[in-house]
């Protein structure tokens, strides 16, 4: 069923909906476009870290005086003369606690000292000079630590109903498999990076970042400073996959190398440091027991999922919210909790959550589908949640049906043999393997400005990010929509504090946010041209004349956006993903060869940034299902593989074409009727890989990555 229930949609004059070019893609392709490590300044400093090489226990000694002697320093910062900071409640956008504040280690790779000098190599040279005497103590590393404190920082996002234990016993059908997924780094290719500089007591940060109001309000509280003494500017960010949603202690130190040299500091994370010092996705374990009548019909589902947490850090993520509401079952049960370990800060990454959560679910679904001899499609069509399963409410929209439908036939699901290795291609087996994806996202407030100078030209401002899936492009198109200007007639500008206070580029929901409040803007820019011009008409012919007439250089107009609570309905997005794969029997090598992604989309303001998006997330989560694995050592916690050299990512050779399906209307949460694409892209695609090389192959591997030996 796809229904069209669209109200207030904004006019669709030609831009929302055209598969424009990046309007930044000039600027990045020429180098024009600046990101954090491209500012530079008269006494630039350079910042390298020290990391400690044990996970638990404290800094007995530490020896800088061969590194403050050493060419070029200026000067050596560790816990014995760092300034005292203050720790930020939590919230979104803090960080763990500020570092080098005392002389405990909790985990491997915790920034222990900074060494700044004129030249980044004499920075490192330097660093390379400290000694430390350590005094370790057992660290723990492993969930099943007795010695660990087990907590539930998700548990308010637990979710319960009916009684599974009754639904499972009154089932015909149940299955219980665990799952395993790993520690997965963000990994963006560009390096995280810090300019920091002061002028008296006002702080100055270019940072990586996705979300500058954020960044500052966090970098004021630790330095207990009010947020107009801090500003934060990222108009270019490299990469981040949820890896700058906090403000992270390398950032903290940063401005505090600056402060003490009073100098500007740069500090550019190495890749090996990327792997400590900015989050990853933490690993899990998870059981899910599906119980079904033999007709299919779910009875009852209980999903519990358990992780890591930091020791000093209460960053948690739900592994079952998608549970909750992906099918119509009356009995359900999803826990997710946590055990502190001696590990760095986890974060959010790619589909939080939901990535390794429907991982673990859908892969279930398949299991039972072939308990009960059921087509795997036929199962989640049967189960199909027509309203949201929890609260009863209609679904704000939901295009999932066509999603299945569409994406099944042009993938040529029918085609499917449902016996394992019962399809071939020469000498390789061949598995077709789908699943749902849903991913619960946000549209948190945000703001924007929209001013018109006399030149005819649209400025529209708001302290967003744009690390890399077409922000500035998509706001270019609205406001140029909403205004009734050509695109080369509107300026949309990003990645500055000082502008209107944004929504963090996260949880998949900037695009509904700002889009909305960009929205809003114009409107009120509009109104406030219609006041002034009397009566008279407003259009883009217009403007100039109007504001020659009342003597004015330019207009300005707030604007605002929250989701909209006055309906009576539930937002979420849902894709179903349809993958190919062919194993090879003798090597165990898998190679995914055709995916299909059907994405109940909303409104695609760009279909040509959005498919890339779907793409990207596709790419990830073949990575996720194949190859991507941070991997630590047992005994240490040291990370073994932190080189792109060693952590494997989908490059161009592992990826086929992807084929990219929109479905569904826009949906009326917000004015544009927008909804968040960007997670929904990965989550669903390691699933089908994997339910596709248990049909090529008769093996159901239940944990991730699928390596090779494996299969074997
Ligand atoms: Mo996303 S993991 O919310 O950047």
């Amino acid at each position: 069923m796809v229904r069209n229930v669209v109200t207030a949609a904004i006019e669709t004059a030609g831009l929302v909906g055209a598969a424009m070019d990046r309007v930044d893609g000039p600027a990045k392709v020429t180098g024009a476009a600046r990101y954090p490590a491209d500012f530079g300044y008269a006494d630039l400093a350079h910042a390298v870290i020290v990391q400690s090489t044990i996970a638990a226990g404290r800094i007995a000694a530490i020896g800088t005086a061969a590194a403050e002697a050493a060419p070029g320093v200026l000067a050596v910062i560790t816990h014995r003369n760092a300034p005292r900071l203050v720790r930020a409640p939590g919230g979104l956008g803090i960080g763990p606690p500020p570092p080098l504040q005392d002389d405990r280690i909790v985990h491997h790779g915790q920034h222990i000292a900074v060494v700044v000098a004129r030249t980044p190599q004499e920075a490192a040279a330097a660093a390379r000079l400290i000694e430390v005497d350590y005094e370790p103590a057992e660290p723990m590393l492993d969930l099943d630590d007795p010695r660990a404190e087990r907590v539930d920082n998700a548990a308010r996002r637990d979710v319960s109903r009916g009684d599974v234990a009754a639904g499972l016993a009154a089932a015909d059908v149940v299955v219980s498999p665990t799952y395993t997924t790993p520690t997965q780094t963000n990994n963006p290719l560009g390096l995280f990076a810090t300019v920091a500089y002061w002028d008296g007591d006002l702080l100055t940060v270019h940072d990586t970042t996705q979300g500058p109001a954020f960044d500052r309000r966090s970098l004021a509280v630790t330095f207990g400073l009010p947020e107009s003494s801090v500003r934060v500017l990222a108009p270019f960010v490299g990469g981040a996959f949820g890896a700058g949603l906090r403000t992270w202690p390398h950032v903290v130190l940063a401005a505090v190398a600056a402060r003490v040299t009073s100098r500007p500091v740069k500090l550019v994370l190495t890749r090996a440091q990327m792997f400590t010092s900015v989050g990853y996705r933490p690993p899990t374990v998870q059981r899910v027991t599906l119980g079904a009548t033999r007709a299919g019909e779910l009875v009852a589902i209980d999903h519990e999922g358990i992780e890591p947490a930091a020791l000093e850090d209460d960053f948690a993520e739900s592994l079952t919210r998608a549970t909750a509401v992906l099918y119509d079952c009356p009995n359900m049960s999803g826990r997710t909790s946590q055990v502190r370990l001696n590990v760095p800060c986890p974060t959010w990454m790619r589909g939080p959550g939901e990535a390794p959560g429907v991982h673990a679910l859908e892969c279930a679904l398949d299991e039972l589908a072939y308990e009960l001899g059921m087509d795997p499609l036929e199962l989640r069509l049967r189960n199909y949640a027509e309203t949201h399963p929890q609260s009863g409410r209609p679904w704000s929209s939901k295009a999932l049906r066509a999603c299945y439908e569409l994406g099944a036939e042009r993938f040529g699901w029918a085609r499917r043999t449902p016996e394992p290795r019962s399809m071939r291609r020469g000498r390789m087996l061949v598995g077709y393997g789908m699943a749902t994806a849903f991913y619960g996202y946000v549209q948190a407030p945000c703001q924007a400005r929209a001013t018109l100078g006399r030149d005819g030209t649209a400025v529209v401002r708001s302290a967003a990010t744009d690390i890399g899936p077409g922000t500035y492009t998509v706001i270019t198109q609205v406001a140029g929509d909403a205004l009734g200007l050509p695109p080369d007639r509107v300026r949309f500008e990003l990645g500055d504090s000082d502008m209107p206070p944004a929504a963090l580029q996260g949880g998949s929901g900037l695009t509904a946010a700002l889009s909305s409040a960009v929205h809003d803007a114009c409107q009120e820019l509009l109104r406030s041209f219609a006041e002034l011009a009397d009566g008279g008409p407003v259009t883009a012919g217009t403007y100039t004349a109007i504001l020659d007439d009342h003597g004015l250089a330019e207009l300005s107009a707030d604007g605002a956006s929250a989701r909209r609570t006055d309906l009576d309905a539930e937002p979420g997005i849902f894709a179903a993903k349809f993958a190919e794969v062919e194993v090879d029997p003798d090597l165990g090598l898998v190679r995914v060869t055709r995916v299909v992604a059907a994405v109940d989309g909303g409104r695609v303001i760009n279909p040509k940034t959005a498919a890339s998006q779907i793409i990207g997330g596709t790419t990830g989560g073949i990575g996720m299902a194949l190859l991507e694995h941070t991997l630590s050592d047992p005994g240490t916690g040291r990370i073994a593989n932190a080189t792109f050299g060693d952590y494997l990512v989908a490059v161009s050779a592992d990826v086929p074409d992807i084929d990219v399906i929109f479905a569904g209307d826009p949906d009326p949460m917000n004015p544009v009727g927008v909804k968040g694409i960007g997670e929904v892209a990965i989550v669903g695609v390691a699933p089908a890989i994997a339910n596709a090389v248990y049909h090529a192959t008769g093996r159901r591997i239940r944990s991730l990555p699928i390596a090779p030996e494996l299969l074997l």
